[in-house]
């Protein structure tokens, strides 16, 4: 039996301002997919058997995505047999998690493994982007990128269309963080749409807080390489103050914010599309940890703890 794991993923800083090919940093999660395949009798395809803990519905929601995605993989795979694949692990798929790439970099090491084919990351990260753009059109590549390799990447849209930037930054240890759910759902299409509005109607007040973000990246990417928490937090906060001016917060995402921060979180700041969705708190230690995501329980939303990098 071969098996494999892949990563969750989410925004530590830049989501909206990514769009314009201003520099992302995107961070592994502490949760996995995991994989195991085994070859059953029949000349191809698969059986699935899928064990992760979904939210009800989405696996059904998603079921030609995964198909696709697949398929895809063990056809670039050139399996020779037919699988039985089973997934679990303890990522929870939602939207914005990574969930898909996950999958993909978790079989398509798993079947390395099983042929002993010996593929390092860049030919597992290959074929996981491969399963990707079956299953969801046109990816970036972050989520399989970080999916594989785990870590904090720097991330750069390519808007020329050519190769995007993606460089791994390796910390000397997973920090702790929180995940917390406003439980409002966005469509990031709209809300995309909204920035791109804004940008156009108030140039001058729009650029001065794109200018101000990409000194932000630059200062996070040395503060993670350093280490230096604190100096990280500090910016999470002003990422956020900056995703506030752009309009992409609302009021469920700043009381998170808001609780977070008073409870002793060295920054927080909402993540991925927002008006909905999550908050990333950062809370190195467990005491923290458990500390931040009460209060936020406390107020009624839901908290995950996990690490990122
Ligand atoms: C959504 O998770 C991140 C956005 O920056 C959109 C994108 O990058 O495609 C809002």
């Amino acid at each position: 039996m071969g098996k494999g794991k892949g990563y969750g993923k989410t925004i530590l800083f830049g989501e909206h301002f990514v769009v314009y090919g201003l520099e992302g940093i995107p961070a592994a999660l502490g949760v996995t997919t995991t994989c195991e395949v085994k070859p059953i009798d029949g000349e191809n395809g698969y059986n699935l058997i899928d064990n992760r803990p979904a939210t009800p519905g989405y696996k059904e929601e998603k079921k030609f995505e995964y198909s696709a995605l697949i398929s895809r993989i063990l056809e670039y795979l050139q399996v020779p047999e037919k699988l039985e694949i089973t997934l679990g692990g303890d990522l929870v798929p939602a939207s914005g998690i990574g969930a898909s790439a996950a999958t993909a970099a978790s079989l398509a090491r798993a079947i390395s493994e099983e042929y002993k084919m010996n593929w390092n990351d860049e030919q597992i990260n290959k074929a996981a982007f491969e399963g990707e753009t079956a299953g969801s059109g046109t990816p970036s590549g972050i989520d399989n990128t970080v999916a594989v390799y785990g870590g904090f990447l720097v991330f750069q849209k390519n808007l020329a269309g050519g190769a995007n930037k993606m460089d791994l930054i390796k910390v000397k240890k997973p920090i702790e963080i929180v995940l917390g759910n406003s439980g409002l759902t966005a469509l990031t299409k709209e809300v995309v749409g909204d920035v791109k509005k804004l940008k156009e109607s108030e140039p001058a007040r729009i650029g001065k807080v794109f200018e101000e973000y990409t000194k932000l990246v630059k200062e996070a990417q040395s503060a993670l390489k350093r280490y230096d928490l604190k100096k990280v937090g500090e910016l999470m906060n002003k990422n956020h103050s900056l995703l506030q001016q752009i309009t992409v917060s609302c009021k469920e995402l700043d009381e998170i914010v808001d609780t977070a921060r008073s409870a002793g979180a060295y920054g927080a700041k909402l993540t991925g599309t927002g008006r909905g969705g999550l908050v990333i708190a950062l809370t190195p230690g467990k005491e923290l940890q458990e500390k931040v995501a009460k209060a936020i329980e406390a107020k009624g939303y839901k908290a995950s703890r996990t690490v990122i990098g």
